[in-house]
């Protein structure tokens, strides 16, 4: 079974294919990150530009590297939410006429599924149930899991996600955009110790997070110290700069680990998976895994290429869905907050 994903509900513009439901035979990412950088985060209409003038391309890269032709698909796979809704349309568009012009199946996928799916790509044995953690600029969801296609809501971030945390602490001291990589480097240089900050806990016993408490710590703080943003090259950014960098870093990691602790105990989980673009950082795979050792599950993090949005994450889904005969019809519509979980 050959299917084609397609991916643009952000600003990542890609496509890929995967056979049966294993084995990626191509994975083309357009980041348009630089594009973004100078406005200090995503501009939808530049996001769904880009999405448009790049996408036919992108798709004839999967294809060509795949070494197939679209008459060999079994059928194309696409995220149609959540999302920038003009974003999403481009990829949504592509998809309907690949499917149109050679009469295949549109498969309709729900971008947070193709966060956790690709886990079950990696030759990895995955111990069932899990708990799936979901990290990402846009997102921040954990769930029970007993496989794939089946997900039991748990919690989800009453305000930011731990992204976009990260982003907004970045651009605060001037370090630029996405803030994720900047400080996951430049906070093994600090003391984690050295600035203490809220870790979040809800008051009616939700696992819920919450981000913007610490957000606004960290601004506080700046405040009061008079810390200025940090102009020109971050790696020469100074050391009181890092260690609030280090205590932020850490503290989101802590709010992370105590609630995953809590819903592990509580569901009784064999396995943690972590993914999205915050589950590249450094020091939460550290933390995760001892985590996993102390409590005794086991814990799956995807290579940092199927962290961040890519699209054979979708056709990994996608395969799941026609399998299922889960197909959509020619006029399927973004869903810029498609819900997720039961
Ligand atoms: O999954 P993703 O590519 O896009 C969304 O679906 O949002 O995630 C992008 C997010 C950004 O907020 C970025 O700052 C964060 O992932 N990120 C990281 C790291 N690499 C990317 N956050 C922490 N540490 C990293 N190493
Ligand atoms: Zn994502």
């Amino acid at each position: 079974m050959l299917i084609l994903g397609i991916e643009t509900s952000c600003d990542e513009t890609a496509a890929a294919v995967v056979q049966d439901g294993k084995k990626i035979l191509s994975n083309v990412v357009f980041s348009q990150v630089e594009i973004h950088r100078k406005y200090g985060g995503v501009v939808p209409e530049i996001a769904s530009r880009h999405h448009l003038e790049r996408i036919g391309e992108i798709v004839q890269e999967a294809i060509d590297t795949a070494g197939v032709k679209f008459a060999d698909l079994d059928g194309v796979a696409v995220t149609y939410g959540p999302g920038l809704i003009g974003s999403l349309l481009v990829g949504i568009s592509i998809a309907k006429s690949i499917c149109f012009v050679h009469g295949m199946p549109l498969l309709p996928v729900n971008h947070l599924e193709g966060h956790i799916e690709v886990l079950w790509l990696g030759q990895e044995e995955i111990p069932l149930p899990g708990l799936a953690l979901v990290v990402s600029g846009g997102h921040t969801t954990l769930c029970a899991t007993s496989g794939p296609g089946d997900y039991k809501l748990l919690a989800k971030t009453r305000d930011d996600a731990a992204g976009e945390a990260f982003d907004k602490v970045a651009k605060l001291l001037g370090l630029g955009y996405p803030g994720g990589p900047v400080i996951d480097r430049l906070a093994k240089r600090g003391n984690p110790k050295a600035v203490p900050l809220p870790v979040a806990r809800m008051s009616d016993g939700s696992l819920d997070f919450s981000f913007s408490g610490i957000k606004t710590a960290v601004l506080r703080y700046v405040q009061a110290q008079e810390i200025s943003p940090h102009r020109g090259d971050p790696d020469t950014a100074p050391q009181a700069i890092l260690d609030l960098l280090a205590s932020f870093q850490s503290t989101v990691i802590e709010n992370l680990l105590v609630r995953v602790r809590k819903a592990a105990r509580r569901e009784r989980s064999a396995s943690v998976l972590v993914s999205g673009g915050v589950a590249c950082n450094s020091l939460l795979r550290e933390r995760f895994q001892d985590l996993a050792d102390q409590e005794g599950f086991s814990f799956h993090c995807p290579p940092p290429g199927l962290s961040l949005d890519n699209a054979a994450m979708v056709a990994a889904v996608g395969g799941r869905l026609l399998r299922e005969g889960h197909t959509a019809d020619l006029d399927l519509n973004a869903v810029p907050n498609l819900g997720f979980g039961i």
